[in-house]
């Protein structure tokens, strides 16, 4: 959000209501409903997710809904399922086997549909590729590959086979692909021989070589055949995707495997303050119920719709609502592979059209870059499919909120502004949309089961519009489980400032009506165009270019981004300051963790404003990079004619 918009959350008085029909349609019809459900849930949460849990298919049923150990929690211990089951077999058992799962379509135009039942058999068929090669329960996948139903279908067959697995997102370089590979032992990747993005075909091949090569316990990798490109294929080791399919003795069969109720299902990596990514890992029975729940209150799905998530899956939005919630519930999910804006900035309201899209989700960064491009091309299209918005990723400005009410929606449809993260698994703070009266900009109310609170530094509750650090106070069922092998960084990460309670590292307040805002992250990641980048990360990148002696970056406000990153580097001795490198060091970022991590501006300085015991004042640069005149109390900084000259240099 930018500093305007923040200005303007706080002017902010409108109220949107969803229209009688559409309540009366709804699963929670008012308000007052909501407040019953959400009531009820807080008091007897355990009894409220027991009986929630009751409309999946068990193997074998709970013991006890939950055990907590410390700051541990386990969801139905003793219950044995699979989420793969509950996405397909449980639908087709139930008669359902010819409706459609997934509508896949491509860059260029092409359509594929899967029926539940053409879903189970391709997912069984490569269970048992996974399991010929070797593949074993626990074990660890990795998935680096474009928007294409084979990337749904490799994750639902290791859920099925009981085999972890770690999507990391196509756009991410092949150190940041290595770094995953390595901290998972995944013993077996899956990509594809390119993907397609603005008509141009990216390497993904290339960068999985480049990550495996590195990785000696990479025993195979499996290469879908998207692009056509002329790739390496490696002896031994590399294996096409169609040719594993369809070789001698693989099945249309795979018996899902029963799983405990706590075990492994995925690894997703995101950043944090300090380090490298964090293994977020999630477990069976506990994500699959709140994926499950979350997605049939928050899109009020019915039998008729067709729902589309617009992320890309390589992030948890994809992971839980475009895959596992969608397909637990039974709903049909579309998928789409390449940029919004190819060939023309109407693509998604094309698609709206050509698939009849009832529910459409999607982020504020996406909604922005749409509505630079002019009104023209959402007025183009019919959109008159379309029943329900949702939005999510970072806070969304209420201009860019009344811009998708009126020009997307046509003041039919009600908005979802869904707040949650990788670690919770799912959305906690949402409108429900038959039910919640909407305020643009905010994300209204915990769902059911959610206790969400502000507090201050000294931990005591914030009082209305006050501000301070949003927390959760309660366990949920889609809460991650632990860092991938790393409980210590699990514990500290995020029950370590307010004991027992979870911190989500968001800045929020709520105001005398008691509607959550979220006004952005409170510790060093930067969001930019939605995407979590770790400011700790792209420092050590810049600092690992030769000529680099030290760095700094924080975010600067940007009208499509939300945020971009803005870097103070400090050269080596003797090292002469020029535009060419400047455009080096950028690059170098760019090609170790990706184009999503590229520092927009890029500002050389002598020295960085620290404090006497040699801490960066972040504050301060922030203040400085954003072009602010007054940068706040610098008595503590060891050297305060620093700021002057930080500020002569900024690169506007
Ligand atoms: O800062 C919040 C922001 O995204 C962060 C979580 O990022 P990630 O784990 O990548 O997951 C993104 C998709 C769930 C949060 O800590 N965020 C997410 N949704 C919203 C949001 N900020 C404001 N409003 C939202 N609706």
């Amino acid at each position: 959000m930018v500093a305007e918009d923040f200005k303007s959350v706080l002017r902010e008085k409108r109220v949107f209501r969803p229209s009688k029909s559409f309540s009366r349609h709804s699963d929670i019809k008012s308000h007052a409903e909501y407040k019953k459900i959400y009531n009820y849930s807080v008091k007897n949460p355990e009894k409220f997710w027991a009986e929630k849990a009751l409309q999946l298919d068990w193997f074998k049923k709970w013991k006890k809904v939950l055990v907590k150990k410390g700051d541990f929690y386990k969801w139905f211990a003793g219950g044995k399922i699979n989420i793969a089951y509950n996405c397909l077999d449980r639908h087709i058992k139930a008669g359902n086997g010819n409706k459609i799962a997934l509508i896949w379509e491509s860059e260029d135009g092409k359509t594929r549909e899967y029926t539940y039942s053409e879903l189970l058999k391709e997912v069984s068929r490569f269970s048992n590729v996974l399991k010929s090669n070797g593949l074993r329960k626990k074990d660890r996948v990795c998935i680096y590959m474009p928007m294409i139903p084979e990337l749904a279908i490799a994750m639902l067959s290791c859920a099925r086979a009981g085999i972890i697995h770690s999507v990391v997102f196509g756009g991410f370089s092949s150190d940041s692909l290595r770094d995953r590979i390595l901290d998972c032992r995944a013993k077996l990747v899956i990509t594809s021989d390119g993907s397609y993005r603005n008509g141009k075909i990216i390497p993904l091949k290339q960068n999985a070589d480049m990550a495996a090569e590195k990785c000696g316990f990479v025993k195979k990798v499996i290469v879908v055949k998207r692009c056509g490109n002329k790739v390496k294929m490696k002896k031994g080791r590399d294996l096409w995707w169609h040719q594993q399919m369809s070789k001698k003795g693989i099945k249309d069969e795979f018996p899902a495997v029963s799983m405990e109720a706590e075990n492994p299902l995925f690894i997703l990596y995101t950043s944090g303050t300090t380090g490298k990514p964090k293994g977020v890992l999630h477990t069976q029975a506990g994500y699959l119920l709140f994926v499950y729940q979350t997605f049939r209150w928050v899109f009020d799905i019915k039998d008729d719709d067709v729902y589309w998530c617009t992320a890309d899956i390589g992030w948890i939005t994809g992971h839980s609502y475009i895959v596992y919630g969608p397909l637990s519930c039974g709903a049909t999910s579309l998928m789409y592979e390449g940029s919004p804006i190819y060939p023309r900035p109407n693509r998604f309201w094309k698609i709206v059209d050509r698939h009849k899209v009832t529910i459409f989700y999607t982020a504020p960064t996406a909604i922005r870059a749409l509505m630079k491009e002019g009104n023209k091309w959402p007025n183009s299209c019919s959109l008159k499919s379309l029943r329900l918005l949702g939005t999510v990723g970072e806070p969304i400005n209420p201009e860019a909120w009344i811009w998708y009410y009126n020009l997307i929606g046509k003041k039919r449809c009600p908005i979802v502004d869904t707040w949650w993260q990788t670690e919770t698994g799912g959305i906690l703070i949402t409108p429900l949309p038959g039910a919640t009266p909407l305020k643009p900009g905010s994300a209204t109310f915990p769902f059911p089961g959610i206790v969400a609170a502000v507090l201050k530094e000294n931990g005591k509750r914030a009082k209305p519009d006050e501000g301070g650090e949003l927390v959760i106070r309660k366990p949920w069922p889609g809460m991650l489980s632990t860092v991938w092998r790393n409980d210590k960084r699990y514990k500290e990460t995020y029950f370590g400032k307010f004991r027992h309670i979870y911190l989500a590292g968001d800045t929020a307040r709520y105001d005398k009506d008691g509607y959550f805002w979220i006004m952005g992250r409170s510790d060093d990641v930067i969001k930019v165009s939605g995407h979590r980048i770790g400011s700790a990360e792209v420092e050590s990148h810049i600092v690992s270019h030769k000529a680099v002696a030290e760095s700094a970056v924080v975010p600067i406000p940007d009208p499509i981004k939300g945020q971009a990153i803005y870097a103070f580097v400090v050269l080596k001795k003797g090292v002469e300051r020029n535009d060419k490198l400047r455009q080096e060091i950028i690059n170098h970022v760019a090609n170790h963790m990706g184009h999503i991590a590229k520092p927009e501006k890029m500002q050389f300085v002598d020295d960085l404003p620290k404090t006497r015991s040699g801490k960066i004042m972040r504050r301060v640069l922030k203040a400085i990079a954003e072009g602010k005149e007054d940068v706040g109390n610098i008595t503590t900084l060891a050297d305060p004619s620093v700021v002057d000259k930080l500020k002569e240099g900024r690169v506007k």
